[in-house]
């Protein structure tokens, strides 16, 4: 490990790049070897670091995990080897719900769940990682709702599990939606169902981002024009490849429209068009949701806010026109973040 390998022509370098994907490093726990090398990508070169021969041992993770990157290359034979087992252990879980303790399984079923979006955010068009990924978020689903108790634990260990923030911030919204809108009784369960997974998958389209632009604390004018067309690309992405409806998909193209409305108080020079605003009160909590666990969480560029402070930007755009709701959302986070 980690010594020189030959020089690659440039022919075989290209040929080599169309073959390898990238993965978290922690990932390979999920394989025993691996049937191609693995590279690392260094100073614009590919460096052979695993062969098959050697075995995936905990000690070459922790040790590449620090020496040279968070990131690995595997073959995309092997690449596919890791989503099939990674869909099979979450299958797994899912398949023995009803037996054993709902808090380990959520844990792991939480840890899974995002390297499996992990993946899906590396290589977005693949069909087959995008329909597990959505059946895996259904059965997560199930075992938040049948386990109000878990939801704050899950929620806790998450925000610990160092995953890449654009991973974990649709996990962490979607839990704390589901919680609150059962804590309000207003909603069926298929309702709530439909809302967690228009919250999990609204930001896919951040998968057209290049990833370096996620550590920046300053966006230039284009920067920022790729990241406000996101929430377009995510219906782009998800459109006819999963099934999600017509309102899950409007939402989801509008889930930043708060955001607008607080940038618009915030700045005379920004102006928005109301016309084009979605309202409703589903898609007002999910918004809601998502600005409060987005401003609450540590970012590479900047500091947690309070969640409290995060409230009192929301008062000002929500609370005119649902009162009785922000009251409740107000009891509810005082409770879940006590
Ligand atoms: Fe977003």
């Amino acid at each position: 490990m980690f010594k020189r390998s030959r020089k690659l022509t440039l022919i075989e370098k290209s040929r080599l790049s169309l073959k390898l994907k990238p993965v978290f490093i922690a990932q390979l726990m999920m394989l025993d070897s691996l049937e191609k090398p693995a590279y690392s990508y260094r100073q614009g070169v590919f460096q052979k670091e695993l062969e098959p021969n050697e075995g995936v041992s905990t000690n070459f993770i922790s040790k590449y995990a620090q020496e040279i990157s968070s990131e690995i290359f595997l073959h995309k034979i092997d690449y596919k080897r890791l989503n099939e087992k990674l869909n099979e252990e979450i299958i797994k879980i899912t398949r023995s719900l009803s037996i054993g303790d709902p808090r380990s399984k959520g844990v792991k079923h939480t840890n899974l769940l995002s390297m499996q979006m992990a993946n899906l955010y590396k290589d977005p068009f693949n069909d087959e990682l995008l329909t597990n990924q959505f059946q895996s978020a259904k059965n997560f689903f199930n075992l938040l709702y049948q386990n109000k108790d878990i939801h704050k634990i899950l929620y806790t260990n998450l925000v610990k599990q160092n995953h890449h923030y654009t991973v974990a911030q649709p996990l962490l919204s979607s839990i704390l939606l589901v919680s609150f809108l059962q804590h309000t009784g207003m909603f069926s369960e298929k309702e709530i169902q439909n809302y967690f997974l228009t919250s999990y998958f609204k930001d896919i389209g951040m998968s057209l981002i290049p990833r370096e632009k996620f550590e920046l604390a300053h966006l230039n004018d284009y920067d920022k024009k790729l990241f406000s067309e996101h929430a377009a690309n995510s219906r782009k992405l998800l459109n006819g490849r999963i099934p999600l409806n017509k309102t899950q998909l409007n939402i989801i193209e509008n889930h930043h429209f708060l955001n607008y409305k607080i940038q618009a108080l915030i700045s005379d020079s920004f102006v928005i068009d109301q016309d084009k605003m979605l309202s409703g009160i589903e898609s007002t909590l999910l918004s809601s949701i998502d600005i409060i666990v987005a401003v609450s969480s540590k970012r590479p560029y900047r500091e947690p806010m309070s969640v409290f402070k995060a409230l009192e930007l929301l008062k000002k755009v929500i609370s005119p026109e649902y009162p009785t709701e922000f009251k409740n959302l107000v009891v509810f986070l005082r409770h879940f973040f006590k």
